[in-house]
């Protein structure tokens, strides 16, 4: 096996050791979960910022146990006194339930969204 190879899997199993899993949204540029769309993956203990503002979402898989999701405008990720959400990202919530459209309101654009343990 080549080094590289042996570093990629390494990496690969530490990164499913210490990732577990994930609650995966579907985030939509306009109100009510329209306009256009790209499905988010944020992974327990970590915040995304990639895919840019959004103004709903959708949840479709739920996040670990005891795993809450924040979502951060105008900041960005890691200052939670502006965040919205803090729902539940495990299944546990009655607001963040997979199907369910969820809006912030305000004409607001949200741009990180975090799985940090509640
Ligand atoms: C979202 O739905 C609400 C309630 O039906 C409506 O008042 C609002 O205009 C909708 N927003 C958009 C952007 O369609």
């Amino acid at each position: 096996m080549h080094f590289s190879t042996a570093v990629t899997a390494l990496a690969t199993v530490l990164t499913l050791v210490t990732q577990g899993s994930s609650y995966v949204i579907d985030v939509y540029d306009s109100d009510n979960c329209s306009g256009g769309s790209r499905e988010v993956n944020v992974w327990d203990n970590t915040c995304a910022t990639w895919m840019g503002g959004f103004k709903s979402y959708k949840p479709k898989v739920y996040g670990g146990p005891h795993q809450k999701a924040y979502f951060f405008v105008p900041g960005n990720c890691g200052d939670l006194t502006t965040s919205f959400g803090g729902h539940w990202a495990d299944g546990g919530d009655g607001d963040f339930q997979a199907g369910r459209c969820m809006n912030f309101g305000s004409n607001r654009v949200v741009n990180a969204a975090s799985s940090y343990r509640g």
